[in-house]
């Protein structure tokens, strides 16, 4: 492992939003900015010279995959990508055994893989870092590069209302946690038997949380409105009774005219024009997905540099 840059600080993890306080978040989004700008410019940044990413993909992805990768590269590191199916993991050997090899080898590890309690078990036999690249449960890369997105189109998302309408799943569950770290107000509206688990959620107060039986009411004021796909990776066998029970939760124009005038439309992609968003949604001028897109390279940059270096402000 390089010398160069020694991180003193504890061993952090991202293994979901609320791993990090509000102003750790801001910190984050504010280097991010830096970051983003310098690439815009074609400005080296060169800050995890000679690091090592270790990238462990246990589902499909494209954003995630090419985002980390060419972010690590851009720092000036290296990436190693390895699958269930070209590794071990596919053969059974315990994730606890994959975590003390692997993290004695790389100085940095993402990991894209099923249940949370995966992706705990993981990061507790870790000596380096580990982000979670989406669980059955979280998607906490995507919600920073959500915020990041909507706060360079509109500022602060605090005092905000999100309307989320769909499936309560992992990235739901990563815009609570949001919520409630950064203060703004999530609208949510789910067909019936599909939304969040009070059990996982608590009680949080109207101001942060307020569900809807109606998705057009859910979205009635909102400044943002997002989706996802109706069925996530993982839960393809409920693919036939998901299309039915989810047919009235297609973001269409109609709902866009309840949010406000100015409201945004994300998605985290991939997404499925004619189900849960429409294209002229989704291809129309309140749609910023690509933005939200690339900004999963920026914001991502800034994470890995933060748990590998803590705090360089000031530093380029
Ligand atoms: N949004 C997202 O995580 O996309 P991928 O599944 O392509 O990585
Ligand atoms: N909820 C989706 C997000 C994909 C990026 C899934 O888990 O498949």
């Amino acid at each position: 492992m390089s010398d160069a840059l020694p991180n003193t600080g504890p061993l952090r993890h991202f293994l979901q939003f609320r791993d990090f306080s509000a102003e750790e978040i801001q910190y984050v989004l504010d280097r991010a900015r830096l970051i983003k700008d310098k690439f815009k410019r074609y400005e080296p940044h060169h800050t995890l010279h000679d690091r090592n990413l270790a990238m462990v993909f246990e589902k499909a992805s494209t954003r995630t995959r090419v985002s980390f990768e060419a972010g690590m590269y851009q720092l000036g590191g290296a990436v190693i990508h390895i699958t269930t199916g070209d590794s071990q993991l596919g053969r059974a050997e315990p994730i606890e055994d994959t975590a003390r090899v692997i993290s004695r080898m790389v100085d940095l590890v993402m990991i894209r893989t099923f249940e949370q309690s995966r992706i705990e078990r993981f990061a507790s036999h870790s000596r380096v870092p580990v982000i979670n690249g989406l669980t059955n449960e979280y998607h906490p890369c995507q919600i920073l590069a959500d915020i990041f997105t909507f706060k360079e189109h509109r500022g602060t998302i605090r005092g905000k209302t999100v309307a989320w309408i769909g499936d309560g799943n992992n990235m739901a569950y990563t815009w609570l946690q949001a919520a409630e770290l950064l203060g703004f107000t999530l609208h949510i509206s789910t067909p019936e038997g599909y939304g969040l688990d009070p059990a996982r959620t608590g009680e949080p107060g109207p101001d942060i949380l307020k569900t809807f039986a109606n998705p057009h009411d859910a979205c009635d004021g909102a400044d943002l409105v997002t989706t996802d796909v109706w069925t996530s990776m993982g839960y393809e066998d409920e693919n036939e009774v998901r299309r039915k029970a989810f047919a009235d939760w297609c973001v269409d124009p109609a709902m866009m005219a309840k949010a406000k005038p100015d409201a945004l439309f994300m998605h985290c992609l991939p997404a499925h024009r004619g189900e849960e968003v429409t294209a002229d949604v989704i291809d129309g001028p309140q749609s910023v997905v690509w933005d939200e897109a690339e900004n999963r390279l920026h914001v991502q940059k800034a994470l890995m540099e933060f748990l590998l270096l803590g705090r360089v402000d000031g530093k380029g």
